[in-house]
């Protein structure tokens, strides 16, 4: 069967980001059964979206590479830290940046159609769950179909061993279950 390709990234491009890490185990999980890209939004820098730069400069390049790998994958793994409840900026504006057009064609959605799963890690205990039903609304708004489920990681900053892997095997379990949920959904 076809192995579906699976972009996967964090909301976060902070050096020791623990959704980086979330990110990097869901990634080896996933690159048992689908193509995986692990990328970190640390390489697509952006500044804030503003539509009078656009207008002046177009989009970033960086963006315009990210589009390139959102419309040539199948499937998005997100992993978000969750900032006062919400969302965090870096992931507001990438998706923001990279939902325009880059005046190729008007009709060039890069998400539509794609599938996704969520997932959130953060040093609290609720493990930031309170992005994901954010995230998701979020997401659809762009035509991605969210798959059910998600995944935290609550006191994150001693959840993973010392090749980034989540210690807990119940954690892993729950990612799994996610991931293979994802390319049940992709193919
Ligand atoms: C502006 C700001 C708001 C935050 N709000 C929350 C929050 O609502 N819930 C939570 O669990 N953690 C919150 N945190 C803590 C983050 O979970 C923590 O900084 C985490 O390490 C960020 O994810 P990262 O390690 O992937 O960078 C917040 C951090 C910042 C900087």
């Amino acid at each position: 069967m076809n192995q579906p390709d699976i972009l996967v990234f964090a909301g976060s491009c902070r050096r020791e980001s623990m959704n980086l890490k979330l990110a990097g185990a869901a990634a080896k999980i996933a690159r048992a059964h689908a193509k995986v890209t692990l990328i970190d939004l640390a390489d697509y820098p952006a500044p804030i979206y503003n539509g009078d730069n656009e207008t002046a400069d177009g989009m970033p390049p960086s963006i315009i590479s990210l589009r390139q790998l959102f419309r040539q994958s199948d499937g998005f793994v997100i992993a978000s830290p969750e900032y006062n409840g919400h969302v965090p900026p870096l992931l507001v504006n990438t998706l923001a940046w990279a939902s325009r057009t880059a005046g190729d064609s008007k009709d060039d959605n890069v998400f539509a159609g794609k599938c996704a799963a969520v997932m959130a890690a953060s040093p609290g205990r609720l493990g930031g769950v309170r992005v994901i039903p954010r995230l998701r609304d979020m997401l659809a708004e762009l035509g991605i179909v969210v798959v059910p489920g998600f995944a935290t990681v609550p006191a994150a900053h001693s959840a993973f061993d010392d090749d980034g892997q989540l210690s807990d095997s119940t954690a892993t379990a729950t990612v799994q279950g996610l991931i293979d949920r994802l390319i049940a959904h992709c193919r």
